[in-house]
């Protein structure tokens, strides 16, 4: 079986619980570790689980509140203890569409969090690790119209290019950055979300791209994205794109 141990954040639904799935089949890392929040939604990352157990993978879930420094920490202490490394790190989790959340939130999910848990990964990283962003086109773009999701989209936008400001750093230790961007995710619980706060987006959407991709084909990029790379430049992030960015 394969040694390596990959992290993915906020996995224990949606597009992260399919990046564990396809990262188990694919066959390239012996353990996948689910991080997740909500206590009463530890179910479901255990059921991701033992997907990943049935395709012939390691699994272990540690459950973290990434947005809390010390829950953090004890998930990388834990990593450190029961794995001893991280090879490769999706960084999925992320928020600020949730019912009654501060004003302040999406920038602690998407921005701070973000920062802080690679900060705290890095010296269980070897050389040859690989970390792989996901974000949306909206905030890659940087197209901040919709009044319902422009702060969510700042915020992710604030935490890629913090990591982008990385990169060189990131190089020096054999670690390599990719940014994974997707249009709105059609069988997704946020872009059902976004569709009821905004009546008619989705088709608006549909209508103007013609297709929109899945939960599977944007889990399957984020994936490869993660894959050793043979030839990357130092510090050079490489960008996924999936789905159209006709904006
Ligand atoms: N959906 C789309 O249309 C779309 C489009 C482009 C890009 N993306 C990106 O794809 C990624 C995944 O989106 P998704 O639609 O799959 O999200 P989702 O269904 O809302 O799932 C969110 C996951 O993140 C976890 N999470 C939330 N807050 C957390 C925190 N503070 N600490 C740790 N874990 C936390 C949740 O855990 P609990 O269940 O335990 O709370 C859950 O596992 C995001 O980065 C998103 O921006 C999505």
């Amino acid at each position: 079986m394969a040694q390596g141990v990959a992290l993915i954040t906020g996995a224990s639904r949606g597009v992260g619980a399919e990046v564990a799935r396809r990262l188990a089949r694919r066959g390239g890392v012996g353990t996948v570790v689910i991080n997740h929040r909500d206590e009463r939604k530890s179910w479901m990352a255990r059921a991701v689980a033992a997907e990943v157990e049935a395709a012939g993978c390691r699994a272990d879930v540690l459950r973290a509140d990434l947005t809390e420094p010390d829950e953090t920490k004890a998930m990388v202490s834990a990593l450190g203890s029961e794995h001893g490394r991280v090879d490769r790190l999706v960084l999925n989790a992320s928020g600020g569409l949730e019912h009654g959340v501060d004003d302040d939130y999406p920038m602690l999910i998407n921005f701070r969090a973000q920062v802080r848990l690679v900060d705290m990964l890095l010296p269980l990283m070897p050389r040859g690790g690989r970390i792989a962003f996901v974000t949306s086109h909206w905030a890659h773009l940087e197209r901040y119209e919709s009044p319902v999701y422009a702060r969510v989209a700042r915020s992710k936008r604030a935490g890629e290019t913090a990591l982008r400001e990385r990169a060189p750093e990131l190089a020096e230790r054999g670690v390599t950055l990719s940014v994974v961007s997707g249009d709105v995710i059609a069988d997704s619980i946020i872009a059902h979300m976004l569709d009821r706060l905004n009546p008619g987006w989705i088709r608006a959407r549909l209508d103007r791209v013609g297709a929109l991709p899945d939960t599977r084909a944007f889990a399957e990029s984020i994936a490869e994205a993660t894959d050793p790379v043979r030839s990357a430049a130092p510090g050079e992030v490489h960008t996924v794109y999936v789905g159209s960015t006709d904006m």
